[in-house]
């Protein structure tokens, strides 16, 4: 039973990932839109828009986890909607009209997370029922910019570059977010960027950027090497400037050696000019 259950929710939630916010359903029921994650504390809408046609709406209602939190019954004359409190979240019509209804969900806790569904059910005589759910993930934590490690403050132009991306505190059940890499504010090349796993065996838990010191000496001795998060349509970023010490070129070498030589025997010619005078006056 509770395999089951299980099951059933991992099934809802691969769905809804694949699904995004929108669910595109049969004759009736056209759309439901539930993001697939959301915030504690925060506010989503959802909508379900239907299609009667040459029907009536005998009733619409949503559900949470099976339970009903919001029915509208528009032959109610007394009271045609009527939300039900919960401890979970809050529900408040912020739309209705012939095709749809959108509600507000806020104040949500973890414990939002679930199921939405909304149920459409046409008139007399035909009653025909439509359901159409979205499975929610409301996350504790507000998202946390990424995290930066394995950089270094400076590299040699015959290093490599070896940088991680991962995403703080990110609960393992939650949504995945995208990691991605910018160089100079460009998408890093392809063969720099591979998914990091903790073990061989596990999904990724973040991205790697790989790469050529030389490049960043190609580049000036200077790169912005930045790693954004996405989460839908939330973003955050963290970057890192990537510093290569300058080689010192051919010509400079050639100076530098050439004054070690000369510095050094003049300098002996003064020592051994003192030396010597001293060794006079004695
Ligand atoms: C919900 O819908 C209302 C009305 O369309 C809009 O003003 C509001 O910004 C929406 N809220 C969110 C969180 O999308
Ligand atoms: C609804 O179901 C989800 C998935 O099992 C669960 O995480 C959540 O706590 C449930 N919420 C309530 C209030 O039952």
């Amino acid at each position: 039973m509770a395999i089951t259950r299980i099951a059933v929710l991992i099934v809802h939630f691969i769905l809804a990932l694949i699904n995004g916010v929108t669910c595109v359903t049969g004759d009736l029921l056209q759309r439901v839109e539930v993001p697939s994650f959301a915030f504690a504390g925060g506010r989503v809408n959802v909508s379900c828009m239907f299609d009667l046609r040459d029907t009536g709406l005998y009733s619409l209602k949503w559900y949470h986890n099976d339970t009903e939190f919001y029915r509208y019954v528009p032959t109610e004359t007394h009271r045609p909607v009527d939300i039900k409190p919960t401890m979970k979240f809050q529900a408040h019509e912020v739309s209705r009209s012939e095709t749809q209804v959108t509600l507000s969900i806020t104040s949500m806790t973890s414990a939002a997370t679930g199921e939405y569904k909304c149920e459409v059910i046409a008139e007399h005589p035909s009653f025909r029922t439509e359901t159409r759910s979205v499975f929610m993930v409301v996350l504790d934590e507000p998202l946390a910019p990424p995290v930066i490690t394995g950089a270094r403050d400076m590299y040699e132009s015959h290093d490599d570059i070896k940088l991680r991306c991962q995403p703080e505190n990110f609960p393992a059940s939650g949504p995945t977010p995208a990691l991605t890499w910018f160089l100079q504010g460009r998408p890093a090349r392809r063969e720099y960027v591979s998914p990091y796993r903790d073990d061989p065996y596990a999904e990724p838990t973040g991205v790697t950027l790989h790469m050529p010191a030389s490049q960043v000496s190609r580049g000036g001795g200077s790169v912005e090497a930045e790693c954004l998060l996405k989460l839908g349509t939330h973003e955050l970023r963290s970057s890192w400037t990537l510093r290569v010490r300058p080689r010192p070129s051919s010509y400079l070498s050639n100076y530098f050696s050439t004054a070690g030589v000369t510095t050094y025997p003049a300098y002996s010619v003064v020592v051994c000019s003192i030396i010597a005078l001293t060794w006079l006056n004695s």
